[in-house]
């Protein structure tokens, strides 16, 4: 566990900040680190930025997420990873699709596949236009494709429906996508529908984040430990995957 200084706060949004910090953390995209925050909780939290300044993005949706967005320049949280195994980027030619703040576990896939000079297509939902983020960071690095549930920027609809049309006009060699999880399983009947491979990284309700507690058990799968990347076959052997998720008492609750 690292204890680290808050040295940034950017709004991204009216619900979304990214909080920046000074570390040697390195972790490979996909791959994820648990954000403790004294006496509130610990939950897991995708990086996206490394290198001289990184930062994790956190969409205020309950207590901790709260209380991390209640923090100043100068607090302090601690970071501990990297955990889960990251993204396969050896293929030439993505189409990355993104649900709200899904698009932050693939933001660090999306740069290193441009650095690397590979074709990338990101196709990004939200609620609103003023729910987007990363819209003018992701342009830099490929073809930025948007969707909104109440039609005000982009498609007019689930973004599934803009990676169906991006997919007749190229088919990519492979698909990542983050998401709720409804969404990345429309993906996934996508890639099985066109033959594409996929990746989708899991997000659920983490406790220990290294595979001991079983509360982010999907399928035979932890999430922490044997994800939170899983590949189109994985997905399909789980048999709760887009279905239902165990909530913080461990009960199943239906998406
Ligand atoms: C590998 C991984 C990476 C993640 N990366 C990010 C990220 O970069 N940015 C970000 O904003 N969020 C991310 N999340 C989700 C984030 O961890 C949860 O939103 C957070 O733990 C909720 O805590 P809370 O106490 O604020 O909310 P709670 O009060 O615990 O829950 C509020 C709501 O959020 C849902 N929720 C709780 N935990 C999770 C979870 N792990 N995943 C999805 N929904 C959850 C609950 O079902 C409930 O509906 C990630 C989750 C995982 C598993
Ligand atoms: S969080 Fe405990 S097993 Fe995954």
């Amino acid at each position: 566990m690292q204890i680290v200084e808050i040295t940034g706060i950017i709004n991204e949004t009216p619900n979304i900040k990214t909080i920046e910090f000074k570390s040697d953390l390195e972790l490979k995209p996909g791959q994820f680190v648990m954000a403790w925050l004294p006496g509130i909780d610990e939950i897991p939290l995708a990086i996206t930025k490394t290198g001289k300044v990184c930062a994790v993005t956190i969409d205020n949706v309950g207590e901790a997420t709260e209380a991390f967005h209640k923090l100043e320049i100068g607090s302090q949280i601690g970071i501990k990873g990297p955990f889960g195994n990251g993204f396969d980027l050896s293929a030439n030619d993505y189409l990355l699709i993104a649900g709200g703040t899904g698009l932050a576990a693939l933001t660090r896939a999306a740069e290193e596949l441009s650095q690397a000079g590979k074709n990338l297509r990101i196709a990004i939902g939200a609620g609103t236009a003023e729910t987007h983020f990363f819209v003018e960071r992701m342009k830099a690095l490929g073809e930025v494709h948007l969707a909104t549930d109440d039609g005000s920027v982009g498609h007019h609809g689930f973004i599934t429906i803009v990676a169906e049309d991006l997919i007749d006009i190229k088919k990519p060699e492979m698909i990542l996508a983050c998401g709720p999880e409804p969404m990345m399983s429309a993906a996934h009947f996508i890639a099985e529908q066109y033959d594409i491979p996929i990746q989708c990284s899991l997000e659920r309700y983490m406790k220990c984040g290294f595979g001991i507690c079983g509360s982010c058990q999907c399928g035979k799968y932890t999430v922490c430990k044997d994800g939170p990347v899983f590949d189109g076959k994985q997905l399909a052997e789980m048999e709760d995957f887009g279905k239902w998720k165990r909530d913080s008492s461990g009960k199943p609750v239906w998406f």
